[in-house]
């Protein structure tokens, strides 16, 4: 079965889980503007998908899968047996120039670096340091399942604004921005908001909201913040979730937070069954034993 074969920060598996009740049950084709590890995409197995993201390293990796999957899954053998610091931090200061080499590089990185985070310096190199995990080969299938999952997609790299205008009526818009708010004590959020402004919290509301008239369903997750929930009143049900955090390494550390979602459909009330869930329409709350 395919499933995401990257880890990436803010992945949604746990959403699709616990929650999978809150998505559409039919659509007409699916649309992901910021597809990171394409967890929902994964999960709803959709016939015809737009898949987007702004990192082009990224999206250069799915479309050498999509393309090449045996290769990838052959080379990727050959440097599991091999792995350990001396491959790592030469795979890392290495600057392959063909598509396929960028792509190895780029899922070998992200499958031994640090928690699978992506973060480059000034100059565009990633600087993550090794992790623990060292298996670096999938499971004997995995990536012929995923690149058999990808032929129903048309994958490009592009700002998020390009792709929602693209949706038109019947389309589902799963939409998982990186989190940032308008004022926050809050250190990841406040790394976010470089790479991610309030700016583009305000054209992306706009870009949802031009969607929405034209007809295309919509689900947001975003940070639980009175600045989110205010730039969207009046725009779709809004739901709480909350969930464990799983941004600290340790899990002592870990707390519970909740995280927002907002859809422009009303959803499967059997979501109810985990308790944790709250509906509001136009910012009214409306809690659910
Ligand atoms: C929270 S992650 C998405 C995680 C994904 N839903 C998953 O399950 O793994 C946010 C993604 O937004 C992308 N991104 C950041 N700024 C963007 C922009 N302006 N346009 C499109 N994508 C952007 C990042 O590269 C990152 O992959």
């Amino acid at each position: 079965m395919a499933e995401p074969f990257l880890k990436w920060p803010g992945g949604k598996r746990w959403l699709v889980q616990r929650h999978s009740g809150l998505f559409p049950s039919t659509f007409r084709r699916y649309i992901e503007p910021f597809l990171g590890g394409g967890a929902v995409f994964f999960h709803l197995a959709p016939s015809r998908a737009i898949l987007s993201d702004a990192n082009s390293e990224l999206i250069n990796a799915y479309k050498c899968l999509q393309a090449h999957p045996e290769i990838i899954d052959r080379k990727l053998r050959r440097l599991h047996a091999h792995h350990g610091p001396r491959l790592y931090y030469r795979m890392r200061a290495m600057k392959p120039t063909s598509a396929m080499g960028k792509a190895i590089r780029f899922i070998y990185l992200n499958r031994t670096c640090f928690n699978g985070i992506y973060r480059v310096n000034h100059k565009g190199e990633f600087n993550v340091p090794m992790g623990s995990k060292d298996l670096v080969e999938y499971p004997d299938g995995l990536l012929l399942a995923v690149a058999e999952r990808l032929r129903a997609a048309s994958l490009k790299v592009a700002d998020f604004e390009e792709t929602i205008d693209c949706a038109s009526k019947g389309d589902f818009v799963f939409v998982d921005p990186p989190y940032t708010v308008m004022h926050n004590n809050n250190n990841f959020i406040k790394y976010n908001a470089s790479l991610f402004s309030w700016t583009d919290q305000v054209r992306l509301s706009s870009a949802l909201r031009r969607a929405a008239s034209r007809g295309a369903l919509i689900m947001l997750s975003n940070a639980d913040h009175d600045s989110v929930r205010t730039l969207y009143c009046k725009f779709g049900y809004h739901h709480r979730i909350d969930r464990s955090s799983v941004l600290a390494a340790e899990s002592a550390h870990r707390c519970k937070t909740s995280e927002l979602l907002i859809t422009t459909y009303r959803t499967f009330n059997g979501e109810q069954a985990h308790g944790a869930l709250r509906l509001a329409r136009g910012g009214q709350a409306e809690a659910h034993a």
